[in-house]
């Protein structure tokens, strides 16, 4: 059994894991956004200066809380791709620095490649082929797994993203950042059916709807409509009304896709990932619809849905004990595509 070290530093979290296979020995989160909250999102430059002070003190703490030392660590991975150039050259240069000067193979990993993975530390064993549904802040998509690092992209969203709707609808709402939390939380209070928003669907020119993709702009400015029509009556707006009814159009239009993805292509597990993960509707919906269905649907432990490093060690061991590794040429990208991930191997 492999023992890596990973790191994470795609976005807003400086996060460092020591995995042994997809048993999580320590995990060091540190999240920045209390820093960027104050701008309603994510600022680049702030986010690299951020990394840069707090990523040698997570490694040393990741470290500490193993009780482990180099000597007993196989291999050093760090995402590369995709998120903010500045950010993700931070935590891969920490990572091949490390594995030079401890004399470690280096794995770089895909980003989503980790979400993927996360749902590998509620079930380990866990053999594709799958579908995952990847719910995030920057991405929705419906991915077929076939095995490590084959992965072809069946649906996906065709303007927002599942965790970026949460986010402005929240926005709109004056709730704060980032908003999927704050919204299910206040969806407890509220009622589901108090407002009709539509679903979003995509017409294909043959006619009738794409069966598994997603559009969530179209949603967010019928709340959007909604609020400035409430708000022209002078009452008190009902927050937790709105909240629920919103969060469960996006729980069901994601139910609907990810299920009939499953049956279509004949797909016996849906393993969910990604921040959006963490959502209780989109738990309770998918869960009921796959029990009727005759499928499995696995979705990460709550502290893994959202960017981590333990996702990206999981992820990295697969490639791992496939022999792949990186060559320390390896650069950072802003996107890869999923079909590109085996461009970051030398096998
Ligand atoms: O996966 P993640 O940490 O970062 C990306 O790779 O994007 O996802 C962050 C996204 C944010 O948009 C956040 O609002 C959303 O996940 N999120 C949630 C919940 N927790 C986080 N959305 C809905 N419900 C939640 N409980
Ligand atoms: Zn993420």
């Amino acid at each position: 059994m492999a023992t890596l070290l990973a790191i994470e530093t795609s976005c807003d979290e400086t996060a460092v894991a020591i995995v042994k296979n997809c048993h999580v020995c320590s995990s060091v989160v540190s999240s920045q956004i209390l820093i960027h909250q104050c701008y309603g999102g994510v600022v680049p430059e702030v986010a690299s200066r951020q990394h840069l002070e707090t990523i040698n003190p997570a490694i040393a703490q990741a470290l500490s809380e193993a009780k482990l030392g180099w000597g007993e660590i196989n291999a050093i991975a760090a995402t590369c791709a995709p998120g903010l150039v500045g950010a993700l050259l931070v935590g891969t240069t920490a990572g091949k620095t490390l594995a030079m000067v401890h004399g470690k193979p280096f794995l770089g990993v895909h980003h989503l490649e980790g979400h993927i993975y996360a749902t590998y530390l509620t079930e380990p064993t866990l053999e594709p082929p799958f579908l995952s549904l990847l719910v995030s802040g920057g991405h929705t998509s419906l991915i077929h797994v076939k095995k490590c690092g084959d992965y072809q992209t069946l649906g996906e969203t065709r303007d927002d993203a599942a965790g970026e709707a949460f986010d402005k609808v929240a926005r709109l709402l004056q709730l704060g950042y980032p908003g999927g939390p704050i919204i299910d939380k206040l969806a407890q209070e509220g009622n589901t059916k108090a407002f009709t928003l539509p679903e979003g669907r995509i017409s294909l020119a043959e006619g009738g709807f794409h069966p598994y993709d997603t559009s969530f702009s179209g949603l967010k400015t019928a709340v959007l409509r909604l609020v400035q029509q409430l708000e022209a009556k002078d009452t008190p707006l009902p927050v937790t009304d709105i909240a629920a009814s919103f969060q469960n159009t996006v729980a069901q239009a994601l139910t609907k896709r990810a299920i009939a993805c499953a049956l279509d292509y004949g797909l016996e597990t849906i393993a969910v990932g990604g921040g959006v993960a963490a959502n209780s509707a989109l738990r309770s919906h998918l869960t009921a619809a796959a029990s009727k269905h005759n499928l499995r649907v696995i979705f990460p432990p709550l502290k893994f849905c959202t960017d981590n490093a333990a996702m990206i060690g999981c992820a990295a061991a697969e490639h791992f004990e496939q022999g792949h590794t990186s060559p320390m040429s390896l650069g950072v990208h802003s996107r890869l595509s999923l079909n590109k991930v085996m461009e970051l191997y030398e096998l």
